[in-house]
């Protein structure tokens, strides 16, 4: 069992899925706190319907961004988070909050890194006329989506799509792969090992991907 502080900004779908596999017993993890920069995020309305506590970190609040970071970091430590999950949150972190959870924080991004990294990852995607699409969680690093990769799923880019349908047919494998990849990691199923280049990297043991076994 571990213990999540899922961050989001907006409509909290990636945090619905993460509390619907909890609650169907397919991720034995325990959410002990959402926390959003905007007080009208639909994630924490998600968060309360599922008897989670919330907490409403505002950036505006803060003379800087470590100052917003030391912020959050303290709401995390009370609750005994062990793993974050940034669902939909859309501030970059300071090492000051990655220093208190080095390679301990979890990422969703809407495109296959490292292409299209950043805002509109799915837009980037469509402009670029790429023939494949999909999602990446990735654990953060001081790079805009640039930390170790621990799992990606794929769709198909269809010669009608626009931004929207690409965003949706991503958004389903979303919803799968991010309560798969916390399961891996609450079953001690992710390692951190060094590339040769020195970088921190994923290894999967023993998982189940689409791909076969990992
Ligand atoms: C998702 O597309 C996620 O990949 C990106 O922000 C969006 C959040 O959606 N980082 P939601 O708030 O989980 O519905």
């Amino acid at each position: 069992m571990i213990r999540l502080g899922v961050l989001v900004s907006g409509g909290g779908t990636n945090l619905q899925a993460i509390l619907d596999a909890i609650a169907a017993g397919q991720l034995d993890a325990e959410v002990a706190v959402v926390v959003s920069n905007k007080k009208e995020a639909g994630g924490l309305a998600r968060a309360a319907k599922a008897g989670v506590p919330t907490v409403v970190v505002p950036h505006g609040d803060y003379p800087d961004r470590r100052a917003f970071d030391a912020a959050l970091v303290a709401v995390l430590r009370e609750r005994g988070v062990e793993w974050v999950v940034l669902a939909g949150f859309m501030r970059l972190l300071t090492e000051v909050f990655l220093e208190a959870f080095a390679l301990r924080t979890v990422n969703i991004h809407p495109a296959l890194l490292p292409a299209f990294p950043g805002v509109d990852g799915q837009r980037q995607a469509l402009a670029y006329g790429v023939r494949v699409a999909g999602c990446t969680v990735h654990l953060v690093d001081r790079g805009t989506d640039t930390g170790p990769i621990v799992a990606q799923a794929v769709v198909p880019v269809l010669p009608d799509d626009d931004e929207e349908s690409l965003k949706a047919r991503i958004l389903v494998e979303e919803h799968a792969l991010l309560p798969t990849v916390l399961q891996w990691i609450a079953a001690g199923k992710v390692q951190i090992e060094t590339s040769p280049d020195g970088r921190p990297r994923v290894r999967v043991t023993g998982a189940k991907t689409a791909f076969g076994l990992a």
